[in-house]
């Protein structure tokens, strides 16, 4: 049975930003309350949709791997986003890259959505029904965010991050994973109306509703707990663990989850400053972040760890093949645009006072 290993990274950020004094104009915020109660300053708003974010995150990473396109044969795309529910956004991607050989799907675990793609890819790859496989982790939340609700506006944001996975007999690969679902919670984070049961009333948008304090109690108690199972499964000692990419939702989950694993903080990935929480996207966008400073050793063991709504989590301990450097790059990018992410938001509201 061959392995499945991490070969290209890529990321693809939409480039307007929605920073804390945006949001204190817009709602009743304050940037000292975000940034000491979720450790988030700014976060990128998208002109484009989940499948363009996804495509270019997906060459950066096919350029990273020294892969055609049509070497792909799974484009598998984790978000609750998606541009259509029919076609996936996994097919769009596959068009758009020209990954014409390639079965493609969606899978929604919410935030947890990027691990339980790369579970699934990975599954796939051992057991041959893939070989090369395209895994994004894409999102477009803000389209599900009342920008009046200070419970969640403050916290999402726009974004995707990209993995080739390949079968190989590297001493590489997925160690250990766990992934877990409690459907009996799912009302304490969840967007009513955004399917088939019909939308809230005839003027409301569907919008994310979270009770973020039992969603924070549960995210810091599963993440930690799957993350310390996936370690022992692995074999291995909470020293030998040499980084911990997180799901990026708030830096005290963060921080609590580096505590159950004993780690310093030197061995832990954050960027959720710079992005906010983009649900399946915060972990391939942290990788690649990652990777490209010189964070990721070859033969390196890595934890991933998530949760979101479902709820889900998810937790995988991951060792990194031999190479560290992309062989190529690529030069995809998003569409121009000079709208600001305020503009982008909530296009009717009048900033500056000036009643235009
Ligand atoms: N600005 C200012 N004050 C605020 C804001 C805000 N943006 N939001 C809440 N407050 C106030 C509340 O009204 C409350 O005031 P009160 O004491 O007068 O009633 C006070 O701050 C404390 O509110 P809490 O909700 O208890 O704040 P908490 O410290 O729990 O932080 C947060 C809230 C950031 C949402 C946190 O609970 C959290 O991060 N939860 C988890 C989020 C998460 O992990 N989501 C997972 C995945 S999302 C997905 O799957 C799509």
């Amino acid at each position: 049975m061959p392995n499945a290993v991490i070969t290209g990274w890529g990321k693809c950020v939409p480039p307007a930003v929605l920073s804390n004094s945006d949001l204190e104009r817009l709602t009743d915020t304050s940037d000292e309350w975000i940034t000491t109660r979720t450790g988030i300053k700014e976060r990128r708003i998208s002109h484009v949709n989940t499948s363009d974010l996804a495509a270019v995150a997906g060459l950066h990473a096919l350029a990273a791997a020294g892969l055609e396109p049509e070497a792909i044969d799974l484009v598998l795309v984790g978000t609750c986003t998606p541009d259509r529910l029919v076609p996936s956004t996994a097919t769009m991607v596959q068009e758009r890259i020209g990954a014409s050989r390639a079965a493609a799907m969606d899978l929604n675990a919410a935030c947890s959505g990027f691990l339980y793609a790369l579970v699934t890819a990975d599954g796939m790859i051992r057991s041959g029904a893939a070989r090369r496989a395209l895994v994004i982790g894409a999102e477009k939340l803000h389209n599900w965010i009342d920008f009046t609700d200070r419970s969640t506006s403050v916290l999402f944001g726009d974004g995707a991050g990209a993995v080739v996975l390949e079968a190989g007999d590297e001493d590489a690969g997925i160690l250990a994973a766990e992934l877990g679902s409690d459907g009996s919670a799912a009302d304490i984070l969840c967007v009513p109306g955004s399917g088939t049961e019909g939308a809230p009333s005839a003027t409301a948008k569907a919008t994310i509703i979270m009770e973020g304090p039992e969603v924070f109690r549960r995210a810091v108690s599963a993440m930690g707990d799957a993350s310390v199972r996936v370690v022992e499964e692995a074999g291995l000692s909470l020293d030998e663990v040499d980084l911990l990419i997180p799901h990026q939702a708030n830096v005290r989950i963060i921080d609590a989850t580096a505590r159950r694993l004993k780690l310093d903080p030197t061995k832990v990935f954050v960027n959720i400053a710079s992005y906010g929480n983009t649900s399946a996207a915060t972990i391939p966008i942290a990788l690649a972040e990652a990777v490209e400073e010189g964070r990721v050793r070859p033969g390196g063991n890595l934890v991933f760890a998530a949760f979101g709504g479902g709820l889900t989590w998810a937790a995988v301990a991951y060792r990194w093949g031999s190479r560290v450097e992309p062989i190529a790059a690529s030069d995809a990018t998003l569409p121009h645009s000079t709208a600001t992410g305020v503009d982008l938001m909530q296009p009717n509201v009048d900033l500056h006072g000036t009643g235009v």
